[in-house]
């Protein structure tokens, strides 16, 4: 069974990262969450999350993910992902903070989320970084840049509109179907272009 890490920073976009959980937990995947402090103050704000960092618990995760996902402390530098010898076989960060992607570039591995995407960068595993920041300054884009470089895939929080999506849920559908795709899971849905 595959192991994937989803990491939610501090960007707008948290609803990615819930559509992206329920469609994960729905396949055979061994499933790692980790919430910085402030992924989970715009989680709050935009899903009605609340999480409790003392006891690891998220309330408000949809009915389909609960008991299905171990969730990580940001600041346990102890978490298997941490180390390289149990590197999961993909992380998203999703949405990705500019912040998250400064600390990544610069390999600070100060925290769970940088340290376990930089392990992945390391031992070549699939890293997906949902980056999302409007305007983007160049210290952003010369991160990404080099982010990219390492092998990190970019894929800035743009959903397709082309097939006409009824809801955010929707249109958050059609993006996470493609971030799916880049860990090699084939999710069907009416938003994919047919020509
Ligand atoms: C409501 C809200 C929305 C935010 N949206 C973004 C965003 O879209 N992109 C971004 O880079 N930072 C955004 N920020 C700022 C980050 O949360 C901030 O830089 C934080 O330090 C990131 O921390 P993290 O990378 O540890 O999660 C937002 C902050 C708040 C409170």
């Amino acid at each position: 069974m595959k192991e994937l890490l989803i990491a939610v920073t501090g960007a707008s976009g948290t609803i990615y990262a819930e559509r992206l959980l329920r469609a994960a937990a729905a396949q055979d995947l061994r499933l790692g969450l980790v919430i910085t402090t402030e992924g989970a103050r715009v989680a709050a704000q935009e899903l009605g999350w609340a999480v409790d960092f003392d006891s690891l618990q998220v309330s408000g995760l949809p009915r389909e993910v609960e008991g299905k996902v171990l969730h990580f402390h940001p600041d346990d530098l102890s978490a298997r992902f941490a180390s390289g010898s149990s590197a999961p076989d993909a992380m998203v960060v999703i949405p990705c903070s500019m912040g998250a992607v400064g600390r990544i570039a610069a390999g600070l591995g100060n925290d769970l989320v940088s340290r376990a995407a930089d392990v992945c960068l390391k031992e070549r595993r699939t890293l997906v970084l949902v980056a999302r920041e409007s305007p983007m300054s160049i210290i952003d884009l010369r991160n990404l840049t080099s982010l990219a470089e390492a092998g990190a895939v970019i894929m800035p929080a743009a959903p397709p509109f082309y097939e006409k999506p009824q809801s955010l849920e929707e249109l958050a559908d059609y993006f996470v179907a493609r971030v799916l795709d880049q860990i090699g899971i084939r999710v069907e849905h009416p938003g994919r272009w047919g020509g």
